[in-house]
């Protein structure tokens, strides 16, 4: 099985990341992990935790993390650019990046692959694989919305964490679990089970 890339940058919102690895390599998905340098900063700003650096002391920090004991994931660091990952010879089922900074995507709608994060998304679009956007910031600004409508162009899908109420959740992880399962909709897996909006009962 070809991995999935996974990758998380510095936005808020690094819960819906979290959720998505948990039910992913709990279902024995092939994941290949870059985490931004600025995601780094959020999960110590936001969440007070420091994940590791090192690629090894990583992924044991995410399977005990998530309770996850033979999930099978690949860390990789944001500045490896000779990463498998790297390269279109590289066979991947596709890449989303969750949260997805503006910064990231300006730098990916203008070609200009500063990271590995970068690099991989652009060979996903040259190699026209999957490659799911979910951007998060409010209000946006001109700059933003070009730049989604360029990578929309480009093949990408823009699948922001917007919710819904149609399903009724009763908590923050009800709503975290709509959001990991439309964004794996939009990437055609059925990560988890949904109440999906069936018509009003009348
Ligand atoms: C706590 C915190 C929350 C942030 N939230 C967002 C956000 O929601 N969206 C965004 O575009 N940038 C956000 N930023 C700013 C980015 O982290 C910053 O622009 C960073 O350089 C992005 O780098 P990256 O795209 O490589 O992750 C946030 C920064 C911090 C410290």
């Amino acid at each position: 099985m070809d991995p999935i890339v996974i990758a998380i940058t510095g936005a808020s919102a690094q819960q819906i990341a979290e959720r998505a690895l948990q039910l992913l390599l709990g279902k024995k998905y092939k994941v290949s992990l870059i985490l931004s340098r600025g995601a780094y900063e959020v999960w110590n700003s936001e969440i007070g935790v420091n994940i590791p650096l090192d690629p090894n002391l990583q992924k044991e920090f995410w399977l005990n993390r998530l309770k996850v004991s033979n999930g099978k994931l690949e860390c990789h660091k944001w500045n490896d650019n000779s990463a498998n990952i790297a390269s279109g010879s590289f066979q991947t089922k596709g890449m989303i990046i969750v949260p997805c900074t503006m910064g990231t995507i300006g730098r990916i709608a203008s070609g200009f692959s500063l990271n590995l994060i970068e690099r991989c998304a652009d060979v996903h679009l040259k190699e026209k694989r999957p490659l799911i956007l979910s951007p998060r910031e409010t209000p946006f600004n001109l700059i933003h919305l070009k730049n989604l409508i360029t990578l929309y162009e480009a093949g990408a899908t823009i699948c922001p964490p917007i919710p819904a109420w149609y399903t009724k959740p009763e908590s923050l992880e009800d709503m975290i679990d709509f959001l990991v399962i439309r964004l794996f909709d939009a990437f055609g897996e059925n990560l988890a089970p949904l109440k999906r909006w069936n018509g009003p009962k009348i």
